[in-house]
């Protein structure tokens, strides 16, 4: 039998007044609770991706991880239930002269149930095949009453194109998806926002996992169209670049890139103006994430400031074939600078980009331990 290695937490009365605390012990983190006149101290550690369970939140006798909210009995340490097995340590405690002492040799021991990973945790592989362009729609219509988009029908115009030239195109229309707002995971710890992220693997019903499919296993081009609204692209595109933070979450955390000889290339229409600023934007961020650029990487459309007749836009875009023409010739160089890398067989899987371990002021990595509880 393990030999105890008590330690002193401190005054029962101090203790008491907190249902809930995460304590460091050296290398320990426990999570002590406080409920119904009674304490109890389970690892700190969640199961899942090493939260700290101690900084959740009590839901009856069970502990709620601040992370992704897995739930672990405050006093036995087991998994809720119908997931008991999928445990993590609990640790003794005493009273003694008012002051209470945790023996820091847990009482049972970690058991993680194998679950099965995630579909979109394989590792990206290109499977042999032509070119393939993924068009994303991001105008926010009702699918109900569909009416004329200007972004959206350069973007048939294009993905028309692309299929005359053998790619396989395919069309995500984000207004066809329900999907949840990111959650902002990142900001709990960069560690809390996974990929594939959180609330898809939380949330059978979200789907956006269509787009993590096309975008990280499936495209060689992504062709994003999108509306101008009040000088910006649409809402949905920010809904939805907000959701794949997990993306280049893996490359700041983890050196991970998930991206791998991508092209983007944009579609901009509005009313009024903003396009560079609307390009600017999406440039930035699918730089950010790895994808590559054609020469002249987007195409737009604006009455601007002073013709303010939005009425007329749906008209001009319909008739222009300037415009069409230009999305045609858009994604015709997007497709031949997809040919090119895909021949280069340029594919890495890490990048030094100066980030996030480069810098003297990042806040420390999480403790070893954190890092061994996530497999
Ligand atoms: S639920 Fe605890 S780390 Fe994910």
């Amino acid at each position: 039998m393990a030999e105890a290695r008590w330690y002193d937490l401190g005054t029962v009365e101090e203790l008491k007044k907190q249902p809930l605390q995460q304590i460091a012990v050296g290398r320990n983190r426990i999570a002590l609770s406080y409920r119904d006149g009674t304490f109890g101290a389970i690892s700190g550690l969640c199961n899942h991706a090493g939260g700290p369970l101690g900084e959740g939140r009590l839901d009856g006798d069970y502990v709620v991880c601040p992370w992704h909210h897995w739930k672990f009995h405050a006093r036995t340490g087991e998994g809720e239930p119908g997931f008991e097995s999928d445990c993590v340590p609990r640790y003794d405690l005493r009273e003694e002269d008012g002051r209470l002492l945790v023996n820091l040799t847990p009482a049972t021991r970690r058991h993680k149930n194998p679950h099965e990973p995630h579909p979109l945790a394989r590792r990206p592989e290109r499977a042999p095949g032509p070119v393939r362009v993924l068009g994303i729609s991001t105008t926010a219509m009702d699918p109900q009453f569909p009416r004329y988009s200007t972004s959206e029908a350069l973007l048939e115009t294009a993905l028309a194109a692309a299929g005359g030239r053998g790619a396989e195109t395919r069309l995500l229309r984000l207004s066809d998806l329900r999907f949840r707002a990111c959650e902002g995971y990142y900001s709990k710890s960069a560690h809390a926002c996974t990929w594939p992220c959180s609330i898809t693997q939380m949330d059978p019903e979200d789907q956006m996992e269509a787009v993590y499919e096309g975008i990280v296993h499936w495209a060689d081009v992504i062709l994003v169209a999108t509306p101008i609204r009040w000088g910006s692209a649409s809402s949905l595109y920010f809904k939805m670049v907000e959701r794949m933070n997990c993306v280049q979450n893996q490359v700041t955390i983890g050196n991970r890139v998930l991206l791998h000889n991508k092209v983007a290339s944009f579609i901009i229409t509005g009313g009024q103006d903003n396009i560079q600023a609307v390009a600017g934007q999406m440039l930035g961020f699918f730089a950010e994430i790895g994808c590559l650029f054609p020469q002249f990487p987007y195409i737009a459309h604006s009455r601007g400031w002073s013709a303010e007749d939005m009425e007329h836009n749906i008209e001009y875009v319909r008739k222009s074939a300037t415009l069409h023409d230009g999305a045609r010739a858009l994604v015709t160089r997007a497709i031949d600078l997809a040919n090119v890398l895909l021949a280069a067989h340029q594919d890495p899987d890490r990048v030094e980009r100066a980030g996030r371990k480069g810098c003297p002021a990042a806040l420390p990595e999480p403790p070893a331990a954190v890092a061994a509880a996530v497999e």
